[in-house]
């Protein structure tokens, strides 16, 4: 496995890398749920390069960018045994010089849920995205159920752009209590940590009263909040039953819906959705 931190390095390596290659962007303190795209991309590419950026740009001045965990040669470690190829970890100032001054837009699909929570993100996200797959230049590029609104608005960016480059989504994995894997979940106290498992329960609840065949999208809003209010520790951001691709949200579920929650456990934000059906 070779790691490799500039430009030049990565080009230099990137010209000898069998084809399709797979990219796996992270932001490292590697979990289950990472090393489950990097297993997809083992599985479906002839070799796999995996990138570690803590990305500034899509934290705002009041988020923990300074607090966000690293563990860069456990990172590597993981990796190694994964049968990765490439680790391309570059610093700050190589992704952005002090004269950086283009940027990545997407419109519509930024807009609700994480961004109107999140002035700014997808800015951050849609432009080091870019930048990671015009330096890598994959043929496959994979990404998580997890983070649902990403997965929507890096769709549209790779559209929108003509990206020569697959975009693969997978499943969310979750610990054996059904929280959803996250870095993030270092952050809970033991008590929060048992807390947490309030998402998923919501969740599931709403998806309980849909297998029952509920499909008014107020109702299911109604059945997660009220498992919310089970929960002191929880303070919920939003709690959403949308269109999966438009992100807009449903007054009745037709064909598919996205669910998906943000919640604060004390003072770590979490986020969860589930696909319906
Ligand atoms: P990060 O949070 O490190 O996540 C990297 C990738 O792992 C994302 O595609 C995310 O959706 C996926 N992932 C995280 N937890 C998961 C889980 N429990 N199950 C399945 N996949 C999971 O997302 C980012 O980094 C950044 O925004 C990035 C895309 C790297 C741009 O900076």
């Amino acid at each position: 496995m070779k790691v490799v931190v500039s430009l030049a390095e990565l080009w230099e390596v990137r010209r000898f890398l069998n084809s399709p290659v797979g990219l796996v962007p992270t932001m490292g303190y590697l979990h289950e749920g990472h090393l489950s795209l990097v297993r997809a991309a083992r599985q479906e590419c002839a070799c796999v390069v995996v990138s570690i950026f803590v990305n500034p740009t899509q934290f705002s001045p009041t988020e923990d960018l300074s607090t966000y965990p690293r563990d860069l040669e456990r990172d590597l470690d993981l990796l190694e045994k994964e049968g990765v190829d490439l680790v391309w970890t570059p610093t700050k100032e190589i992704m952005y010089p002090a004269d950086f001054q283009s940027w990545v837009l997407v419109e519509e699909v930024t807009k609700p849920l994480e961004g109107a929570m999140r002035p700014g993100h997808f800015k951050g996200v849609t432009t080091v995205v870019a930048k990671l797959l015009n330096a890598v230049q994959p043929q496959k590029a994979f990404f998580g159920q997890k983070d649902a609104q990403q997965s929507v608005v890096i769709r549209q960016m790779v559209k929108d752009l003509n990206y020569p480059v697959e975009v693969k989504i997978c499943p969310t994995v979750r610990e054996p209590d059904n929280l959803a894997m996250s870095s993030r979940n270092a952050y809970l106290q033991p008590a929060e940590r048992q807390a947490a498992t309030v998402l998923s329960r919501a969740l599931f609840a709403a998806r309980e009263a849909y297998q029952n065949g509920e499909r008014n999208a107020n109702r299911l809003r109604k059945t997660m909040q009220a498992v919310f209010n089970q929960e002191p520790l929880a303070r919920v951001q939003y709690i959403s039953c949308a269109d999966p691709n438009t992100l807009q949200e449903l007054d009745l579920i037709e064909d598919h819906a996205l669910l998906s929650v943000a919640v604060f456990i004390g003072k770590t934000r979490l986020i969860d959705n589930i696909l319906l059906p």
